[in-house]
């Protein structure tokens, strides 16, 4: 089995890029890393690809604040495919994904959110299951589809809220799992796809 290509999306600080990054430089990831887009140049994601020495590019997202114009997904579709992409990693990408992308890697888009899915869709996650009360939140692997946080489930991890917690110390309990799980289901994904 070849290890998968990866092209990692991101808006934002990047960790669960560099979780992913340094599982495949332990060799617990079996995969390569070819791109690492951003639609914000200042990007931490794109500081730490700098660092890992990853391909990094900033993609002008357009005029619209919660998705890509068509034109700039097609240029981040172009970009993937150039790059060789299998699997595409939303890791903190904060734009909702449009028909060009889905159509151009169905089934092949993995998101990571922080709720136990189908709870608490949507931004800033952590904050609602704070304000909802609820005894335990966590975080979702899944398939991106046209619905928002709708798609497949392949994997949850679960944290328990604690008293005294405040939305950055849940958030912050909720990400060491995010580290955790998502370079796994990332390996155990692409070997599913391979054996079918
Ligand atoms: C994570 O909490 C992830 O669940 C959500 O966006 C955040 C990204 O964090 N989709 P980072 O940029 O990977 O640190």
């Amino acid at each position: 089995m070849r290890p998968p290509r990866l092209g990692v999306l991101g808006s934002g600080k990047g960790s669960n890029y560099v979780a992913i990054a340094e599982a495949v430089r332990s060799g617990s990831l079996d995969a390569n890393i070819m791109l690492v887009a951003s639609d914000f140049p200042d990007a931490g994601i794109l500081t730490q690809a700098h660092a890992f020495g990853h391909h990094a590019l900033h993609i002008p997202p357009g005029p619209f604040r919660t998705k890509m114009s068509p034109e700039a997904e097609s240029r981040l579709v172009d970009a993937l495919h150039d790059a060789g992409t299998d699997l595409v990693i939303l890791a903190g990408f904060m734009r909702v994904i449009k028909e060009p992308l889905l159509r151009a890697f169905p089934n092949r888009i993995l998101n990571i959110h922080p709720s136990l899915l189908p709870a608490f869709k949507g931004l800033e996650a952590w904050k609602q299951a704070l304000e909802a009360g609820v005894p335990e939140a966590g975080c979702t692997v899944h398939l991106v589809d046209a619905q928002i946080d709708a798609g497949e489930i392949l994997a949850q991890a679960r944290v328990p809220v604690l008293p005294g917690d405040t939305a950055a110390t849940l958030h912050a309990r909720i990400q060491v799992e995010e580290h955790k799980i998502f370079p796994k289901v990332i390996g155990n994904y692409w070997r599913e796809l391979q054996s079918v």
